[in-house]
């Protein structure tokens, strides 16, 4: 009957001992926890343009050196406020990308610089 108590008891320490060997190893290779936040949930965040940020700059580095407040060398309009840019926001697009008769009349400023000034447009004529 001792015998018998013994190997039982032997039996339950080595079922016991698995039991925990195995549930170790299976919490260290538990990283991908669904409940874990994302660190990055939108690694691509969409950032409009606004006058102040993007277009402003844009005028005043290629326009405003006729269209300004007044506007000079014949030059039919201001283009130095935020009103004022927005109120001519198509004929601007139109004029910036035009090939025949382009603004600033040296020549079409780079691809970069007027799509973003239709993206300005799209993005619903922001200023700040
Ligand atoms: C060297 C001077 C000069 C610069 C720089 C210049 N413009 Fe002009 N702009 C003119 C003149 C002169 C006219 C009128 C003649 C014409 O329409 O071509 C004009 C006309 C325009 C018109 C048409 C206005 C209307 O009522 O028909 C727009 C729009 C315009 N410019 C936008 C711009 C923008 C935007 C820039 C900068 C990217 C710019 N211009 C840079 C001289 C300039």
């Amino acid at each position: 009957m001792k015998n018998l108590q013994i190997i039982l008891l032997a039996f339950i320490i080595v079922l016991f001992y698995n039991c925990s060997g195995d549930s170790a190893p299976a919490e260290d290779t538990n990283t991908n926890n669904p409940s874990n936040p994302s660190p990055n949930p939108d690694p691509a965040p969409t950032t409009k343009v606004t006058y102040t940020a993007d277009i402003a700059g844009i005028m005043s580095g290629n326009c405003t050196s006729c269209h300004s407040d007044p506007p000079t060398q014949g030059a039919p309009q201001s283009l130095t406020s935020y009103t004022q840019v927005k109120n001519y926001v198509d004929l601007i697009i139109a004029r910036v990308n035009s090939s025949t008769n382009p603004m600033p009349p040296t020549g079409q400023m780079p691809e970069d610089t007027r799509s973003l000034i239709q993206k300005w447009k799209d993005d619903g004529l922001l200023e700040n």
